[in-house]
This record gives structure tokens, sequence and C-alpha cells, in this order.
């Protein structure tokens, strides 16, 4: 009897061991060689030639289920054209779709004409060319479609957060951009950073816009709203949230039956992508909680098995800076997140770099006081990826000890991959600026928990 008891014990001491290996949390000591984040200057990226010419060119998914594509861009001096043209890569049939021209003003600052177009009824997984402007201020660019929603799609995300537009920044983007196989991106909040300079000074959204359209203007980006697209500033008359952001980011909210453009779902490929705003309403009976609750439900894992939530203010983040912002948000949502088993939530916010294990933190109630985060497989694996590389610098003050839950954390300029392969296995990588495209900092396969809620190897 006491024979077995000590080979229990042994047995379990052996495990633990092993658990320990795996889970016990990395703080990466690479440490980045300390300089400062500055803006580029305001014509880092000038105007395109010719007169009226469009710019700022962006894409987004226009739909639900990805047959659509809304097409936005600037026409700084008139209005017209408003048309976008577009055609099959092997057609010669053309098609023309009018948008909806935006103006705002902030302070002192007035809007070129803001175009969204939304060009609906695409096929799926097929290139298309697309044209903007007239005469010698003509731009082409093109898409591809994604392929159409199933359970066994691949598809590859690029996730970024909180680029603003620094010379570190760039790096990030450019890094980006080098790798072939980001189809469309997951961008988890804070754009322009324009509300780091006096009077939130919107020629920087402008300067953002020209900047990231290299990318933007031919693959979707995904958009979150973050702290810096707010930009609600009553001392100087502006008090209307998100003003600038909402002119400029058209997303198709509609579509998933939610009433405000900060948060929504779209299906691409075999994902399922809901956005959440962290700086909306979101206790009981409000409409974001009304609509997360329904939506939940929703998701047929069937037909897209990889359930992700992005959002911008982070739940999971052992880092001092913004430290707890993300709880009441938490505390609101994460039950629902454990019992619809959300494969994966990417935040932004905290400028570094950190992923979770599958934790959660569910028992707590005001008479039981249970408050520690557990193991949990029906958990989300959390990431926190603010390290895009705006104004504000690194967050580098991560809190002592590395809680359980964290697996690996560090404060590095960076982005990240998320290749999805068939409904069990998806890839996770995230690449620092300052290696090589090919070079992976961290690493990890991600299990899905509707069809494989494996325990995933380290
Ligand atoms: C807006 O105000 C700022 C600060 O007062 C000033 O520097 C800038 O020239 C003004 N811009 C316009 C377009 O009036
Ligand atoms: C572009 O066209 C406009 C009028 O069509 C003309 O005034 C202008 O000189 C042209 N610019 C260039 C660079 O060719
Ligand atoms: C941004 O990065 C690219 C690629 O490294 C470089 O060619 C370009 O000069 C950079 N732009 C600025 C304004 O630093
Ligand atoms: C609080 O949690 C405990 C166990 O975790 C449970 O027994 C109790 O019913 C809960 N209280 C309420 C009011 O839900
Ligand atoms: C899913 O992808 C993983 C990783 O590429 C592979 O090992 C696995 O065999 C695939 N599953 C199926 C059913 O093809
Ligand atoms: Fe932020």
């Amino acid at each position: 009897m006491v024979g077995t008891m000590d080979l229990l014990t042994l047995l379990f001491l052996l495990l633990l061991n092993i658990v320990g290996i795996c889970n016990g949390g990395v703080t990466s000591r690479y440490v980045r060689k300390a300089e400062p984040s500055v803006d580029m200057p305001l014509d880092a990226f000038p105007p395109p030639p010719g007169f009226n010419a469009p710019e700022q060119v962006h894409i987004t998914q226009g739909d639900h289920d990805g047959r659509s594509v809304i097409v936005s861009w600037v026409t700084p001096d008139e209005k017209y054209p408003n048309v976008v043209t577009h055609w099959e890569a092997n057609s010669k049939r053309k098609h023309k779709t009018h948008s909806i021209i935006k103006t705002y003003r902030y302070f002192n600052y007035s809007s070129g004409y803001i175009h969204h177009a939304t060009i609906k009824r695409l096929k799926y997984d097929t290139k298309y060319f697309y044209q903007l402007g007239s005469g010698n201020a003509t731009r082409r660019f093109h898409f591809t479609t994604p392929p159409k929603v199933g359970p066994d799609v691949p598809y590859t995300f690029g996730i970024i957060g909180d680029l603003g537009q620094t010379y570190d920044s760039n790096q990030t983007f450019e890094h980006y951009v080098s790798n072939p196989e980001g189809q469309a991106v997951l961008f988890v909040g804070d754009l322009s950073c324009a509300d780091d300079h006096p009077q939130h000074d919107n020629r920087r959204w402008d300067s953002w816009g020209r900047f990231v359209e290299k990318s933007t203007a031919y693959q979707a980006w995904i958009w979150v709203p973050g702290n810096h697209e707010l930009d609600y500033a009553p001392e100087i008359g502006e008090n209307v949230p998100f003003k600038p952001y909402t002119h400029r980011y058209h997303v198709p909210y509609r579509a998933s039956q939610s009433t405000c453009p900060l948060w929504y779902s779209i299906k691409r490929a075999s994902a399922y992508i809901i956005v959440l705003s962290s700086y909306s309403a979101y206790g009981k009976y409000t409409p974001q909680y009304a609509w997360l609750e329904k939506e939940l439900p929703k998701v047929n894992r069937a037909e897209t098995p990889w359930l992700i939530v992005l959002l911008h203010s982070p739940w999971y983040n052992s880092n001092s800076y913004h430290y707890m912002e993300g709880e009441s948000m938490r505390v609101a949502f994460e039950s629902w997140f454990v019992q619809h088993k959300v494969d994966l939530v990417v935040a932004g916010h905290v400028h570094s770099y950190e992923r979770t294990n599958r934790f959660s933190d569910v028992q707590y109630n005001i008479t039981n006081r249970l408050s520690t985060p557990v193991k949990d497989p029906s958990a989300p694996v959390y990431l926190t990826i603010g390290d895009g590389g705006n104004i504000e610098g690194l967050a580098d003050r991560f809190t002592e000890p590395q809680p359980s839950y964290s697996a690996y954390r560090e404060a590095s300029f960076g982005h990240a991959m998320l290749d999805i392969k068939n409904r069990t296995h998806a890839h996770f990588t995230w690449h620092r600026n300052h290696d090589n495209e090919a070079v992976v900092a961290d690493s990890q396969w991600l299990f899905n928990r509707y069809w494989y809620p494996e325990e995933e190897h380290c």
C-alpha cells in the first residue's frame, strides 16, 4: 500500500515536473536597443501625383460571408469621380460601383472627401482588379476574395496591433508586408495615434492612411476600435467619440445584426471572427452585451471551426502597463467565452507581446471569492500584440513572478501570423522586428477547442 502511494507520489511529482516545464512561463531575456519611437514626418508618404488623386485606399470585408468588399479612399480636392471600377483578373467585363461620401471637421481640420463603396456579389477565391480616379490621376489595385466559408479551408491571417506611424511602425509594417503568406490582417486597434499630437492633428489620420496603403489597398484589414480611435476631446469642442475613425473606416456591422460599427462579426474561410469594443458600454442590458449574448450561440463550428475574438484592451496581461484595464470586460464576458469554447482572443493596447496558456477565472462570485486563474481546457489562448511600434514606446515592466497563465512575454516590437491549416490545427508565430521575417521568436500549434480539444504541446 505504502509502496503504491510512493509510486503515485513519484508519478505525480513527475507529472508536475512535466507540466512545470511545459507551462513554466518564459520572460524573454531579449533586450531591445532602447531608442525613442519618433513619428515619421507628415510628408514621409506624400499624396500620389495628379489632381484630386485618390489616396489612403483601403479595403475590408463587406458582408458576413466574404463575397463583398468595402473599398474606401479619399479624394483631397473634389467629390467626384465617386466610382470604383472593378473586373475579374481574367475578364474584360468591367463593373462600376458608386461610393457614399463622408466629410467631417475636427477642431480646425477639414477632411477630404472620404469614399466608401461596397462591391457586392463577387466570386469566392478570385482575383479582381479595381480602379479609382480619372485622367492622369487614375490608380489601379487588386485583391483576392477569400475562399468559400467551410470547415477545412486553410487561411493565413496577419495580426498587427497599435501600429501608429513611427519609424518602428514602418519596420513592423514592412516586416509584415515582406511575408508573402498573409491573406488578410486582423488589426486589433490603435491605428494612426493622431491624438498623440496637439489638437489630435487629424492630418495624422491622412498620413497613416497613406503609410499603410501598400497593404490595405490589396488585402482586407479587419478593424477593431482602440482607445486612440476615441478622439474624445471636449476641451477643444470634440465630444463625439470615434468621429474620425467611424468616418474613415467602414465595417459590415449590419450584416451581423449589430447596431454599431464598433462591434460586429464576420466569417472568413474557416474562421468566425467577433470584434468587440473595449470602449463602448458592455454591462448587462447594453447594446453590445445584448448583441454578443445572441451572437455566440449563432456560431456553427461545423461551418467555421475557428472562433476568434478581437478586442483592444487585454484581459490577461502581466505587464504593469494598462494593468487590469480589461478586467471589467473579462468579468462581464469570460464565462461565455469558456462556455462557447472560443479558440483565441487577440488584444493590443499593451506595447509588448504576451501569449497565455489556456486558463480561466470564472468561478468567482461575491460569496465564494474564488479568484485565482486556473488551467481550463475550454478557455481561449489570449494574445497581447500591442507591439506595432507606436509613439508611446515599449511596455517593458512585466510583473514578477510571471503568473502561471503567462506562457511567453517579451517587450519587443513585432507582428504575428495565424496559419489555419484545417478544422483541428492552426499554427501561430510571432515575429520580432529585429529579426528577419523568417525567424520566429515564439510559436505555438493551436488545437481547435471544438474539434480537437487536446492540450497543446509546447
Ligand atoms: C489649427 O490650429 C493649430 C494650433 O492652433 C495651428 O497650428 C494650425 O495651423 C491650424 N490649422 C488650420 C488648418 O487652421
Ligand atoms: C494632369 O491632367 C490635368 C488636367 O487633365 C493637367 O492640367 C495636368 O497638367 C496633368 N498633370 C500631369 C502631371 O500630367
Ligand atoms: C520605411 O521602410 C522602408 C523599407 O525598409 C524604407 O524603404 C522606407 O524608407 C521607410 N520609410 C521611412 C519614412 O523611414
Ligand atoms: C457562488 O459559488 C458557489 C460555488 O462556487 C456556489 O455554490 C454558490 O451558489 C454561488 N452563489 C451564487 C449566488 O450564485
Ligand atoms: C490538419 O493539419 C495538421 C497540421 O498540418 C495535420 O497534421 C493533420 O493531419 C491535418 N488533419 C487532417 C484531417 O487533414
Ligand atoms: Fe491602446
